[in-house]
């Protein structure tokens, strides 16, 4: 794929990596792109760079449009590995160039790269960069989620840079929304959007929100959002926001999830009488179990539900090792405004349920209480009690739901 001509002389020159299905841990089923973007202006302006393995595709996207050497500014709006390790090999093209990047960039890069070589502009918030018939305004975006990261705006063109704010893991010959949803699905894009939120943005929600005002206060609309990840935004950059916004203010949708794992599929039996409760009482769950969805998915899912209910069995007094991954995973992110409870079948001493809870309160989610034990393998009894239990669930959830 060559240079895409987003507007008149604005180009993505980025990478699609179609293969990656691990990024540092998170499962990427439909790869990604490392978006990076060239302005031919009276001063030629590169904002980001790649992923070092990606290098030689972005150097030959900016050589089909210019010579490297004419290119007078690089501006670095995140630091992270995937964005940034090219920029050695970019500025082996364009010594002279200068680097336009934040005071926690600058000191994060110089971690990473003899940084002696290179000029600097260390930026704040309000910053302008005129480049000639274009000028670039920087927004730091602490926390979003570096603390080096920012955003950059070109009013003129109404474009956002917006490094991984608004991004999806998506690989696609398609660049823009629109083109996405044409030719492939807007379900799919919705749910990269929601899978990207969940599993990495999840834990800086009242920094979205902050930023999304900053952004509003310094008068910025953009009319494009080009985020350093995936599809980018032009038929509706209205509504990636505002779907943002309605994210990080602890929306979700009324429906319950179940997350189990199991031994010898009785903690599995006792999921089915209690998503059918959840179910009679109206509210819609979906059921995944652990070892056969990706976390990636688990995490998505646990977003997109107001609760959820883990299903784990008593392993030598403690939960089932997935469970507790699982339960690891989701306490790195912070989740808020979401309602747990746990089951799950046991031997003889148990112990697993009442170990969830404690992670529970650790967390700081809504418990549902008390948790549900059976012993060895439900009975008809206690298949009753597991639809009630489902059935106490839903209507929790949709008592708690309303306050939202
Ligand atoms: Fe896509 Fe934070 O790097």
């Amino acid at each position: 794929m060559e240079a895409f001509e987003l507007k008149k002389n604005f180009f993505w020159v980025g990478a699609i990596d179609w293969s990656v299905r691990d990024f540092h841990g998170y499962e990427t089923p439909r790869g990604t792109t490392y978006n990076n973007y060239l302005i031919i202006d009276k001063e030629i302006t590169l904002i980001d760079t790649v992923k070092y393995d990606f290098s030689d595709i972005t150097i030959k996207h900016i050589k089909g449009l210019v010579d490297p050497s004419q290119i007078k500014h690089v501006v670095i709006n995140h630091i992270e590995n995937d964005h940034a390790t090219a920029i050695d090999r970019i500025m082996s093209l364009c010594p002279e160039a200068t680097i336009h990047i934040t005071e926690r960039g600058k000191k994060g890069l110089d971690r990473f790269f003899d940084t002696s070589r290179w000029k600097f502009h260390i930026v704040k918030t309000g910053d302008t960069l005129n480049i000639g018939q274009n000028n670039l305004i920087f927004v730091e975006t602490p926390m979003l989620h570096w603390p080096d990261s920012m955003m950059t705006f070109c009013p003129e063109a109404a474009i956002l840079f917006s490094q991984d704010g608004f991004g999806q893991h998506l690989a696609s010959t398609a660049r823009f929304d629109d083109d996405f949803t044409n030719c492939v699905s807007s379900t799919i894009l919705d749910d990269a959007v929601v899978d990207y939120y969940a599993n990495i943005l999840m834990p800086f929600g009242q920094i979205i929100l902050e930023a999304v005002s900053n952004l509003q206060k310094l008068g910025i609309k953009p009319e494009i959002i080009a985020p350093d990840h995936g599809i980018i935004w032009r038929a509706k950059p209205q509504q990636v926001i505002d779907s943002y916004i309605a994210m990080a203010s602890g929306k979700s949708d009324l429906r319950a999830l179940i997350v189990y794992d199991t031994m010898w599929k009785s903690t599995e039996l006792m999921s089915v009488p209690i998503s059918e409760g959840i179910r009679d009482e109206g509210v819609d769950c979906r059921v995944l179990k652990l070892r056969a969805t990706p976390m990636n998915v688990i995490i998505r899912e646990f977003w997109k539900a107001r609760g959820t209910l883990f299903g784990t069995p008593t392993l030598n007094n403690i939960m089932f090792p997935t469970v507790a991954e699982c339960l690891t995973h989701l306490r790195g992110l912070r989740p808020r405004n979401r309602i747990a409870g746990a089951f799950g079948s046991y031997g003889w001493g148990g112990g697993a349920v009442k170990e969830a809870y404690e992670i529970f309160t650790k967390m700081g989610l809504e418990l549902f209480e008390p948790g549900l034990q059976v012993i060895y393998r439900p009975s008809s009894e206690d298949e009753e009690k597991c639809y009630q239990f489902g059935r106490s669930f839903a209507a929790r959830i949709k008592e708690y739901h309303a306050q939202f």
